[in-house]
Parts: C-alpha cells; structure tokens; sequence
C-alpha cells in the first residue's frame, strides 16, 4: 500500500461558528422533535447515528452535540468516509507502525487516536468497506483497535456519532452492510427532515442567509419580494438546506432575483416526473411530450409567481421573447383566450366595454384575480384588477405591457 499525506483537516475548528438554535430547529413540529432528541442525548455516551438526506444539517447537529456533550473538551475529528480511497481510509483511521508497506518510514497515528477524549464523526458511514466495518465494530464493543502492523491493540476513550443519507436498515436486510454494526451504531438515532417537510422554516432560513451572507460579501439587500418568498417555500428543495444556502448566496453575489429564479428553473427542469400510470402499451413520444409540456408549464407557472406575474420580466427571466411567452402562457392554461372568456381551471374577467377576446386569470394568480362573479371583493382589489385589465388591453394593441403589475 502506497502512503499518501493526510487528504483533509482532521479536526474541525473549535471556532464553528453555528447558527444559533433558533436557526437550527426552526419552528417547525419536526424540527422540534429533532431538538427533543438532541437534549436527551447530549450528554450520554452513546453512539449516535445521524440520518438523513444530503444538505439537512447532519453535520451540524453532529457539532452541537459535540459542543454540548462531556467530550467537549477534546477534539471532534471527522471523517468522510467515501472522500478517503478504500485502501487509505484503514490508515487514516487506525493510523500505521513503520514498515507496515511500503513507504511506512515512520508511525503515524490515526484518527481514532486523535479523537481520544473526544468525538470521532464518521461522515457517511455507509461507504465503510466489510473489512472496515469489522474493525470499526471492535472499537465500538470494547474500545480497543490496532494500528496497521501493530503488534498491540490500543485503547481510546472516545464518542462516535454516524452520519448517512443512505437507508442503513435495509442495507443491513440485504447484507451489504454488516448487521451487528448497524445494531451498533443505531443504539441511538437521530432523523433529519428533508427541507421540504419542514417548509415553516424556509422563511427564517432564508433571513438568516441573507443576514450571515450580507455581511460575509459586506453588501446590503432588500428582503427577498413576498412572490419569490412564496415560491420559495413552495419549492421541493431536492438539495435542501444546503441549496438554500447556496441559492441565497448568489442573489446576494449577483444581487438580483433573477439569479434565483433562474437557478431554481434549472433545477425544475432536471427533474420533471415521468411517472408511467397506465400498465397498458404506451407511445414513449406521446409520453416524452406530455412531460415535456407539463415541465415547461411548471417552470413557466414558478417564474410568472417569482415575478409577481409581470409578464415582461418574467419573458428575461426565462431568456425567451415576450410574445413566446405569451403564446406559452396561452398553451399551458396560464392564460387562456377562448372568446367567451372561459376554460377549465380559470376565472374570466368580467366584461368591460372594447375589451379584447375574453382574458383568463389562472387560479395561481390570486393577485390578479377579483371575485368571480365580476364584483371583486374590495376597493383596493377592484383597482388593481381594472389596473391589470386596462394593462392587458394595451398589451393586445402594442403587444407589450403597459404597466408593470
Ligand atoms: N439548520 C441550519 N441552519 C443554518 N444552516 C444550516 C442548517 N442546516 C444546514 N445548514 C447549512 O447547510 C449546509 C449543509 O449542511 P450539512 O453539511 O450539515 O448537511 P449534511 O446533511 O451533512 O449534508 P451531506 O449529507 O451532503 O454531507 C451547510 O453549509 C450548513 O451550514
Ligand atoms: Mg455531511
């Protein structure tokens, strides 16, 4: 085995900087269990395993247990377990007596030992081979292990907290991952929620990154406009938190929400469903095309709400002409022109003498939209409709829009 240095820091800065717990849990009943969780096991040795999706925060509850923990006193040394090649993943954790291979000139302690009277974090354990979850397994029973070629096994007094996004249950049903290790290490568990099942805490998530990345570029932004707030929270966040963060981080970089709405159509656009719910014999093309309509319609749908259904904006936005937004907008049921100002799933606007060919405001607008029956229900909303009204009239006649809504 060739010895290469150390890949990545062992030890996690004690100045971590964690957002506080407000942040953390948020409000939402979820988060709040989470919290619960946390509080009974802090101060337990128990090995912890943290479960969750990729970008919920496992690593930063694994730092506030740590903070929060007797072993705070000691170092929390982290290991990513698939960041490490198999071969030197043993090395760096068990550490090597010299001449144990080839290019051992010395002894080198692994990180096991680093962790004495701390805690050891092992990222992703799911990677670990068979051949390490073996040893893993010893130093977790009686705290002994050996360094690669040692002749004696070593002893730490130490505590272990796990992190994965991978299904260690099942894996362990189907004997890829061992067993008797996941009993081990799931004596206690933690669940993260993905973002999206906690959408009452998008809002302040979001005024967090915005304060922490404002003053970290050293700028000043407006908050975030209540449409693209909106569409924040409605979003499915498939990289959550961390997605968040990094999404908040470019408009406060580039300073526009555009940065964000185009971000997010991206992603909208990777991953449209294709799910098949007829068994039947099915055209793949019809099925290719259905789909592709129904993304381009939820892409179209989320940008026109990001940008409070200002047409114009919304056509820069998605980088395509006005007009092709309009006639999109028309394809999709997100505006309809049918003459006698009806089709399913819209509301019409009530007649108004020299108007165009009927107009319809999908039901996703709601700032546009009166009351249904043509009495909308109060003074304000009623002038901002006939506002709205007259902006599309105009925009028949120049196919532009007059007013910006
Ligand atoms: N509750 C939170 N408050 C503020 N920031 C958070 C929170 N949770 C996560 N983050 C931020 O999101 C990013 C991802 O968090 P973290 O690395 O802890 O996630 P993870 O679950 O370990 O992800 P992965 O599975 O990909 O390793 C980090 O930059 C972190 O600072
Ligand atoms: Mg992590």
């Amino acid at each position: 085995m060739a010895y290469i240095g150390p890949i990545q820091p062992l030890i996690i800065s004690r100045d971590r900087g964690l957002p506080p717990d407000s942040v953390i849990f948020g409000r939402s009943p979820k988060m709040q269990r989470v919290r619960e969780a946390v509080e009974k096991l802090q101060g337990h040795n128990l090995t912890i395993l943290i479960q969750g999706e990729s970008g919920t925060g496992k690593e930063i509850l694994a730092m506030l247990l740590h903070d929060r923990s007797p072993w705070a006193k000691g170092a929390l040394v982290k290991v990513s377990c698939p960041a490490i090649p198999g071969t030197l993943l043993e090395s760096e954790l068990f550490g090597y007596e010299r001449g144990a291979f080839t290019g051992a000139y010395g002894s080198k302690p692994g990180r096991v030992e680093l962790a004495q009277g701390g805690t050891l974090f092992l990222d992703e354990i799911g990677e670990l081979d068979l051949g390490l979850q073996a040893k893993l397994l010893q130093l977790l029973q009686d705290g002994q292990f050996s360094r690669i070629g040692g002749q004696v096994d070593k002893r730490v007094e130490l505590r272990v907290i796990c992190a994965t996004n991978r299904r260690l249950d099942q894996e362990a049903q189907a004997g890829t991952f061992r067993r008797d290790l996941f009993y081990r290490i799931n004596v206690a568990s933690v669940c993260v929620p993905p973002l999206r099942e906690r959408r009452e805490d998008i809002r302040d998530l979001v005024e967090y990154f915005l304060e922490t990345q404002s003053a970290g570029f050293n700028c000043k932004l407006k908050p975030l406009s209540p449409g693209l707030m909106r569409v924040l929270e409605n979003y499915e966040w498939p990289g959550n938190i961390r997605q968040l963060e990094n999404l908040i981080k470019r408009y406060v970089i580039l300073g526009t929400e555009d940065a964000i709405t185009a971000d997010l159509m991206e992603v909208a656009s990777s991953s449209f469903d294709t799910q098949i719910s007829d068994p039947g014999p099915f055209s793949l093309k019809k099925l290719v095309r259905q789909a592709a309509q129904d993304c381009e319609r939820k892409i179209i749908l989320e940008a026109l709400q990001a940008h409070q259904w200002n047409r114009r904006h919304t056509a820069r936005a998605l980088r395509i002409g006005y007009r092709t937004l309009l006639q999109k907008m028309q394809q999709a049921r997100l505006a309809g022109r049918n003459g006698n100002g009806r089709s399913e799933g819209t509301e019409s606007l009530p007649a108004i003498p020299g108007q165009p060919p009927g107009y319809e405001i999908p039901p996703e607008a709601p700032a546009l939209r009166g009351s249904g029956n043509g009495k909308s229900g109060n003074g304000s909303d009623r002038s901002h409709y006939k506002k709205q009204h007259k902006a599309i009239i105009e925009e028949h006649k120049h196919g532009e829009p007059a007013i910006q809504a």
